[in-house]
């Protein structure tokens, strides 16, 4: 099976978490400073903060910005986390409806549902393509909004915002910025994510709420009188006096895998330029293809290519999707489907969502169908990916 996504390791990656592995720090080492140093020189946000994975840097963005009790508008398209974060943290979910053409939340439907009670804005950069950012940052300046991008899928993407190019996590029209790396993704810790931010106050409380809402330093105790005498130390850590100032969680990336997201990110670039290499051959062997419609990649937006989504047009197939993905599985092909729209789940049902309430994201959702693209597919495999994706197609046309 030639699955959708999967990791690409190198020897200087394993030699760099062997190195870990026989160093004294297997967690809360230098490698954690250090790969967040890497990751904020690469987006080019002021401060980065690792964590476990993504789900959990949304979980602690969420509540570092203070959802509770407020509505957050986010994409139907997207992966459970978004929205599960935002009600996690107290929150109220919105959604808003997708663009048809490319598929991410459309700015002028955000504008229609906020209210009184919006606090933010979590657009979801799918499948790596960046979302038109400048219009959410100037909904969100107007009505005094937070924006976090959920860039999960979009490390290594950048857009074009008047005459300059930004790389998506530079935070450049965004409060932060969330990134997961899932071996999926355009790089990957095993599990782990991070939140970019140009933000201080940001920075100080997701370096809280990751580690038990917990502060050793000396300077930053709010409660001195508290510690005992001789127990702290000017500069550097107390002696052993530690302070709780919020509730947190042990959210941590271990140094086995900020080392390996370190080796990672030093091949990124040469990784999202084989990804756009194999798009590139995808696009022009399904282009004469009546019965798909290709993924989008506007003039000015640079996608990361996490997912290489076909769209089926199903009037002008015999057969349904399901019979089309279950053929492609069956001929080797790890077709996936992203995603199901949030809305749509139980969970979500059950607070009063239904069919209907999104029709561009659920008309998309009918139709799509990701086909693998990872940057050490082998060109066999695409070629494999090909011919047999042409092959069923042919079968399904009427
Ligand atoms: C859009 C999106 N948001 C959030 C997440 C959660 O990331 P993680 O799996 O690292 O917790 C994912 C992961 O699949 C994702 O695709």
């Amino acid at each position: 099976m030639i699955p959708y996504g999967r990791q690409s390791i190198s020897k200087a990656d394993i030699a760099e978490v062997l190195r870990v592995l026989k160093s004294p720090w297997l967690t809360q080492g230098p490698k954690v400073r250090e790969f967040e140093e890497a990751l904020a020189k690469e987006t080019g946000a002021r401060y980065a903060v690792v964590v476990a994975n993504g789900t959990a840097a949304l979980h602690l963005i969420c509540l570092a910005l203070g959802v509770e009790g407020r509505d957050v508008i986010t994409s139907p398209i997207t992966f459970l986390a978004t929205a599960n974060m935002v009600v996690l943290s107290g929150g109220k979910i919105r959604f808003a409806d997708v663009d048809e053409a490319t598929v991410n939340l459309d700015p002028e439907k955000v504008r229609r549902a906020i209210t009184a009670r919006t606090a933010g804005i979590m657009p979801v950069h799918l499948a790596g393509l960046p979302c038109d950012m400048p219009a959410f940052q100037k909904l969100a300046r107007r009505k005094k909004l937070f924006v976090v991008e959920d860039a999960c899928h979009a490390l290594g993407a950048s857009y074009k915002a008047g005459a300059t190019w930004h790389r998506v996590g530079s935070c450049a029209h965004s409060d932060a910025c969330v990134f997961s790396f899932h071996p999926v993704k355009t790089i990957t810790t095993g599990e782990g994510g991070a939140i970019t931010t140009n933000r201080k106050d940001l920075y100080e409380k997701l370096l809280l709420l990751r580690n038990h809402g917990m502060v050793k330093d000396p300077l930053r105790l709010k409660n001195k009188d508290l510690a005992p005498q001789g127990s702290t130390k000017a500069g550097g850590d107390t002696l052993w006096y530690y302070e709780m100032q919020a509730l947190g969680f042990n959210y941590r990336m271990t140094d086995i895998q900020a080392a390996l997201g370190l080796s990672q990110l030093k091949r990124l670039k040469a990784m999202v330029v084989r990804r756009r290499q194999i798009v590139s051959i995808y696009n022009k062997a399904f282009a004469a293809c009546a019965q798909v419609c290709l993924p989008l990649e506007k003039k000015g937006f640079r996608s990361a290519w996490h997912l290489y989504i076909l769209r089926l047009r199903l009037k002008q197939l015999g057969k349904g999707r399901t019979e089309i993905f279950r053929r492609l599985r069956s001929r080797g092909i790890g077709v996936q489907i992203h995603y199901i729209p949030v809305h749509l789940q139980p969970y979500y049902r059950a607070q009063g969502f239904r069919r209907g309430d999104f029709p561009a994201a659920e008309k998309y959702y009918e139709a799509a169908i990701s086909i693998p693209v990872f940057p050490s597919m082998r060109n066999s495999e695409i070629t494999a990916v090909i011919r047999t994706v042409k092959k069923v197609l042919a079968y399904a046309a009427l």
